[in-house]
């Protein structure tokens, strides 16, 4: 459930053309993803084949592909291999978030409506399931195992996270350990896997692969923080998605978290009613509340944190367009407005 909130005041540093301006190097490879994305989900089924086109239609940031190429591309060659792993991580994405839709009772996806919001929940449940199965069938054409085996463990785990999470929602003593567990499930793990698969398949050493595997876990944990931080500050129109959804499904993220463990007993509980009723008033009590006590600074410099902690990860690396691209979408993660 999304709730009215006022209009919040952001800044326009991060508009989606810096983001296309960072995938630069792989821009030809990006939309021949786009391309097979299409093309792999045509049905002759005129129902299917509108409900598969509209989940990709506006396409969304296809941060897990990039980050899949572009690691391939910083230690090798893309190949075909990556190229069709790319496709893959963005369809079981896509599924994932078709499926978060329901479980948020959320109206817009990507600049449309949510599969939920135009046709039903039923709709949303199948769909899904044909993304996550037409994903994992076009894993294991590839000549190896160990791709399909990487993203079926790495999806298994963004499922115990969403399952953590459902048990989590209305738990206002939600501890901090907790969400962090959570939110490494449910993104980074599936970040984590898109550069350890673009490693991989570019004959990167065991200790590379390592590496850059941590990247995309400290890169996805920043990603779902600055998630989180919108979900409060930022636009729908920006966004292109329902915001306001963690409050209105009273999910603790780490700034709620943080303010929390601040407050004595009265204000906890002050605090409680306000996520309890979060109506357009109390949500702009509880985003003053949120600023002026330094917990969205602090949710913002914990995510710059990971990010830093996933550059260092990066050093071994060659210099290579490649490299500077990641460097550099990493510091996107924690400015982005979208
Ligand atoms: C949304 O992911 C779900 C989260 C993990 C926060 P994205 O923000 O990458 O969604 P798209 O792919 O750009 O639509
Ligand atoms: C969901 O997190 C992450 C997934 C694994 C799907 P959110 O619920 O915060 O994602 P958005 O904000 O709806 O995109
Ligand atoms: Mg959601
Ligand atoms: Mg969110």
């Amino acid at each position: 459930m999304s709730i009215a909130r006022p209009m919040p005041s952001t800044t326009n540093e991060t508009r989606p053309s810096l983001l296309a301006s960072l995938l630069a190097p792989i821009e030809q490879e990006l939309a021949a993803v786009s391309q097979r994305l299409q093309t792999e989900l045509r049905h002759p089924d005129p129902f299917i084949d509108e409900l598969a086109q509209h989940s990709f239609r506006l396409g969304g940031k296809r941060l897990r592909p990039a980050l899949l190429l572009l690691t391939a591309q910083a230690v090798g060659e893309v190949n075909d291999s990556h190229r069709v792993l790319a496709a893959v991580v963005e369809m079981i994405h896509t599924a994932t978030l078709v499926h978060d839709d329901v479980l948020d009772e959320a109206d817009i996806r990507r600049h449309e409506s949510t599969v939920n919001a135009r046709w039903n929940n039923q709709t949303s449940v199948l769909l899904g399931d044909y993304l996550f199965t037409h994903a994992f069938y076009l894993a294991s054409t590839l000549e190896t195992t160990f791709g399909c085996r990487a993203i079926g463990r790495a999806t298994n785990i963004v499922c115990e996270g969403e399952l953590k999470q459902t048990a989590a929602s209305g738990n206002f003593a939600l501890g901090r350990e907790t969400y962090f567990e959570i939110i490494e499930a449910k993104t980074a793990a599936l970040c984590a896997c898109c550069c350890q698969l673009g490693a991989h398949y570019s004959g990167a050493s065991g200790r590379v692969t390592e590496s850059l595997k941590s990247y995309g876990n400290h890169l996805g944990i920043a990603f779902q923080i600055a998630d989180d931080l919108l979900d409060l500050e930022g636009e729908e129109h920006v966004t292109g998605k329902s915001l306001g959804t963690d409050l209105g499904n009273r999910k603790m993220t780490l700034p709620l978290i943080h303010l929390r463990d601040q407050l004595n007993q009265d204000q906890q509980q002050q605090l409680c009613q306000l996520i309890e009723q979060p109506t357009a008033d109390n949500f702009a009590k509880l985003l003053d509340w949120l600023n002026e006590s330094g917990s969205l600074q602090h949710a913002r410099t914990v995510a710059e944190d990971h990010i830093d902690r996933a550059v260092a990860q990066l050093t071994d690396l060659p210099t290579t367009p490649a490299l500077k691209a990641m460097q550099q979408i990493a510091q996107f993660v924690t400015r982005r407005n979208h």
